[in-house]
């Protein structure tokens, strides 16, 4: 519930900076919303496996997966040009290497769609296999678009 306010606060807000005539907020403003956002999103990730974990009916997971989904469709806006600043840990390639790191958002949204979907079908199995495949995407985008702990300044 809360994470699916989130992920539509995220996609208004992102709206909100994107508008030609705007003033939108200051970079660091937006590196702590996409921030948080992300651990919004790890929160109720996590929650989805315990609830796998436990042998749980899986239904009442489709709603966290469409709020990550809405999330995955919303957070390539949260990072405009410029909003580079420390303390992001997002690397440049976000930006250098833009189609790279959209496509990766979008094979994020797919995967978690298709848990969503998963999920209203009932399909424990296959709902517990695509938590998995969900994880994946994580870590294709942040392998290449996200400072390791290695590379962490500090
Ligand atoms: C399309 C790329 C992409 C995908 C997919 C992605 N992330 Fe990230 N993630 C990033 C980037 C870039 C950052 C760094 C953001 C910043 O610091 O500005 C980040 C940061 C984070 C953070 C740290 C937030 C903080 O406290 O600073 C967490 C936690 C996180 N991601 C979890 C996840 C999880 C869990 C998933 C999958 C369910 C996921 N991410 C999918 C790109 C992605």
């Amino acid at each position: 519930m809360w994470a699916r306010l989130m992920a539509v606060a995220a996609a208004t807000f992102a709206g909100a900076v994107l508008a030609p005539a705007g003033d939108g907020p200051a970079a660091a403003d937006l590196v702590a919303a996409r921030q948080a956002a992300y651990r919004l999103s790890a929160a109720t990730f996590v929650s989805i496996k315990g609830a796998i974990d436990r042998g749980d009916t899986v239904e009442a997971q489709e709603a966290p997966a469409r709020a990550l989904a809405g999330w995955a469709r919303a957070l390539p806006a949260m990072f405009p040009p410029g909003s580079d600043a420390p303390p992001t840990q997002a690397l440049p390639a976000v930006w250098s290497d833009r189609a790279g790191f959209e496509a990766r958002a979008a094979a994020y949204a797919a995967a978690a769609d298709r848990l969503a979907a998963l999920a209203a079908a009932g399909d424990k199995l296959g709902f517990a296999a695509q938590w998995g495949e969900v994880r994946k995407r994580c870590a294709a985008c942040h392998d290449g678009y996200r400072r390791s702990a290695g590379q962490r300044p500090g």
